[in-house]
């Protein structure tokens, strides 16, 4: 993909839907007793690795064009699977399944993508191990193919070491098929869509500051989900509109739950011109129009606790600070090492690349920005977020960006650049 320098993009854009709540409503509508439907649903290569493995554990699942129906089953009408689940690039599939397949009366094997197979799945073996459940790493490494024995699950307090939405999601998940009431603090509180979600198809889960419970043996009930436009891929044009000359852009309908808002205060604390339209809320999660329009950004520091609410946006936030006057540091990060791919390491290099003054640190990296830059080789790693960001900071540099790879933004966003060049009026 070549991608040059761009004149004013304007125009209104909705993105698709959020990646993390359409995970999250087909697995909890399989488990639910009834119909769910999901409208907006992200049909993302990740999101349909979810329906495929729960298609394979003998669940109803009907992908129309305008939504989602499933026929769930219960919380225990799931089939032991013939053949190994295969998650494909999703860590959100393979994490917050792994809960659920533990608490199951079969066994089965879990896999994915090559980057699937390096990323740490230690972090859900060590709780669910707690538990009482029989997870192990096949090839004794931490990481995926896993062997799952479903049984009997002990409910526990987990006090988690990382702030992961995954990992405490897997537990929760866990929970439900445990002999007692299953809590899970984490260091800072990350992305709350399990908790809304698993109410609003009638669980018992509370949350009191970064601590979240699940009562066991819920009757989850099929629920109608209308999924928001998800921010993480908003963020692409949030950051285009911002650092175009000329640009307004008008996103429709995002998802700005204050556990995934951060990017919008890191934004404020630049000096963008953003505003919040038509604030919402539907199926339980906040939602508004973004209004965005060019602005001279300046550096900032991001970190601490806002670094969860965030997360999938540092590489962005990174091309941001490249175009920024003065310094940014990221910090607090190092989770950004074990994403699709080491996002450090692989965002580092790439602005460096293109000419951006950039050193990477042990959790994070420092940007000293507002200097020219060029286009260059860029190598997505078959990292979705990484691609996407190189194409915005295309838009600004000199010359002409190839991104290689670059139809890796399946997994997320597969009409992105048709969306970008909607709006550059192509
Ligand atoms: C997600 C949680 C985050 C995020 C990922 C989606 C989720 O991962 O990076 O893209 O849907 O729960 P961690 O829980 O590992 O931080």
């Amino acid at each position: 993909m070549n991608i040059e320098k761009s004149t004013p993009l304007r125009g209104e854009i909705s993105v698709p839907g959020d990646k993390s709540i359409s995970h999250r409503a087909v697995m909890f509508g399989s488990l639910a007793k009834g119909t769910t439907e999901i409208t907006n649903f992200l049909q993302g290569a990740d999101c349909l690795s979810t329906i495929s493995c729960f298609r394979q554990m003998g669940i109803e699942i009907d992908n129309q064009p305008d939504r989602i129906v499933i026929w769930g089953k219960g919380l225990h009408g799931l089939n032991g699977p013939n053949d190994t689940l295969d998650v494909g690039n999703s860590g959100t599939t393979i994490r917050l399944m792994s809960g659920i397949l533990a608490g199951q009366s079969f066994d089965c094997r879990v896999t994915g993508d090559a980057s699937i197979q390096k990323r740490p799945m230690k972090r859900v073996i060590t709780p669910l191990s707690m538990m009482n459940a029989a997870i192990d790493s096949i090839n004794h490494n931490g990481c995926a193919p896993l062997k799952i024995q479903g049984r009997k699950l002990k409910a526990v307090h987990y006090n988690s070491p990382v702030a992961s939405a995954q990992v405490k999601s897997c537990v929760l998940l866990a929970g439900m098929y445990a002999d007692g009431v299953t809590s899970v603090t984490e260091p800072i509180l990350s992305r709350n869509h399990s908790e809304l979600m698993l109410n609003y198809f009638g669980a018992s889960v509370a949350s009191h500051g970064t601590t979240a419970s699940i009562l066991p043996d819920p009757l989850l009930e099929g629920r109608k989900v209308i999924v928001p436009g998800d921010i993480s891929s908003a963020a692409y044009f949030i950051a285009a509109g911002l650092l175009v000359p000329g640009s307004e852009i008008l996103i429709k309908n995002v998802g700005v739950n204050p556990t995934r808002d951060g990017l919008l205060k890191v934004c404020a604390a630049m000096g963008a011109d953003i505003t919040r339209l038509n604030e919402n809320t539907v199926s339980g999660e906040p939602t508004a129009d973004l209004l965005v329009r060019y602005s001279s950004l300046h550096g900032t520091t991001v970190g601490g606790e806002i670094i969860p609410t965030l997360i999938d946006e540092l590489p962005i936030i990174a091309v941001m600070a490249a175009f920024a006057d003065g310094t940014t540091v990221i910090k607090d990060a190092s989770e950004l090492k074990v994403k699709e791919s080491n996002r450090i390491a692989v965002m580092t290099g790439n602005l460096s690349r293109m000419g951006v003054d950039v050193e990477a640190t042990e959790d994070g990296m420092i940007i000293h920005g507002g200097k020219p830059v060029h286009g260059a080789e860029i190598d997505s790693h078959l990292d979705h977020r990484i691609a996407m960001s190189f194409a915005i900071a295309a838009l600004s540099a000199e010359g002409t960006t190839k991104i290689k790879d670059a139809d890796c933004v399946r997994i997320s966003y597969p009409n992105f650049y048709e969306d970008l060049n909607q709006l550059k009026g192509l």
